[in-house]
């Protein structure tokens, strides 16, 4: 059975036929009206969202499908102190897969692992996020037309931004892309990630938007995301630190695309929103589409054995991140990767 754990649980032929699907499902909705006629969807939402659910939602009853779930962990069992282990076992039993969001890193492994239909992560954490991927990439061919060879800037918090790191993570599988990170140095791109995909790939980092804008295809802003910071007083010291405007894309080139995951909250002025380089909202709608193409794929089967992952079992090693899932559960399977010399913790990442 598949998952949509990590972008990279997609081969990169699986990614790019998902797009194409998603691409058809745009422009061909009512082909796909009964596709998943008897089937039901559980949004399984620990945290707030908006597009991100309601996106599941639509897509779902666009193929004709149901829908089950809670939007906020308040209103759940989690409320008891059940774990996300047991909730997605009882979620299996009610619906055919499960969309679930939670502010624990490493959630949606957890799921993945104990629940009897796929799972997907619609955001664990700081940490991925990578049905966001798939519209941002989906966004980008529409707006661009190709993603190999963009040189693309990454704009805000690029350290809790889940976004940020599964877009980089799918981008690395692409031809020639460069990546310009902009944010203040709080706030840069985690150092597990220069450690890993990075490597592999052509990078720089500033903290001026606008020495970094002249050079761009795409602008991919981010909101500084207040409920990650353990400090109140840094998020509001940072929270400001960008704020993209007409007089600041001036210099920018006439084909350059503006992305957002959105929510906003500060980050792009209004008066950027008639620009036609704006695709945000654009983006938004594509989030439909895509997620109505994953449904479709996961429901049908269609994808093969999921990309191998070598997980050890290592009973008494704890992950030092706090805010990994693996503290929240009360018995979890502690489970690591092992690559080059380093062991990370299989759930968020971090080094262990
Ligand atoms: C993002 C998220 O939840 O990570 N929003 C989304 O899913 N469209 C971005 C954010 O909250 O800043």
């Amino acid at each position: 059975m598949r998952h949509l754990v990590d972008i990279t649980d997609l081969t990169p032929a699986e990614r790019e036929a998902l797009l194409d699907l998603g691409e058809e499902m745009l422009r061909h909705p009512g082909d796909f009206a009964d596709a998943a006629r008897g089937r039901i969807l559980a949004t399984l939402f620990f945290e707030p969202s908006t597009r991100t659910r309601l996106s599941f939602e639509s897509a779902m009853q666009s193929l004709g499908g149901g829908t089950l779930g809670f939007a906020e962990a308040s209103s759940s069992s989690a409320a008891k102190g059940e774990g996300v282990a047991d909730t997605v076992r009882v979620a299996g039993c009610y619906a055919d897969l499960i969309a679930m969001r939670h502010p624990k890193e490493g959630a949606a492994l957890m799921g993945a692992l104990y629940a009897p239909v796929p799972v997907i992560n619609a955001g664990d954490g700081g940490h991925c996020h990578p049905t966001q991927t798939l519209t941002d990439l989906l966004t980008i061919r529409r707006e661009l037309g190709r993603v190999d060879g963009l040189t693309v800037g990454l704009c805000g918090d690029l350290k809790y931004g889940r976004t940020v790191h599964s877009l980089v993570n799918a981008l690395a599988a692409y031809r020639d892309v460069r990546l310009v990170f902009i944010s203040p140095e709080e706030l840069r791109i985690p150092a597990y990630m220069k450690e890993g995909v990075l490597r592999r790939m052509s990078y720089a980092e500033t903290d001026s938007l606008a020495d970094a804008l002249p050079g761009l295809d795409l602008l991919y802003m981010t909101r500084i995301q207040r409920e990650r910071f353990a400090d109140p007083e840094e998020y509001l010291r940072l929270r400001d630190s960008f704020l993209l405007t007409p007089e600041l894309l001036r210099p920018a080139g006439e084909h350059m695309a503006v992305l957002h995951p959105l929510p906003r909250v500060g980050e792009i002025s209004a008066a950027v929103d008639g620009d036609p380089r704006a695709a945000y909202f654009r983006q938004a709608r594509c989030g439909r589409f895509v997620r109505m193409a994953l449904i479709h794929t996961l429901l049908s089967g269609a994808l093969g054995p999921a990309p191998a992952r070598d997980l050890r079992e290592h009973p008494g090693r704890v992950c030092p991140n706090p805010v990994c899932i693996t503290h929240a559960e009360r018995e979890p399977r502690r489970l690591f990767l092992e690559e080059g010399g380093a062991c990370r913790c299989a759930y968020c990442e971090a080094e262990a």
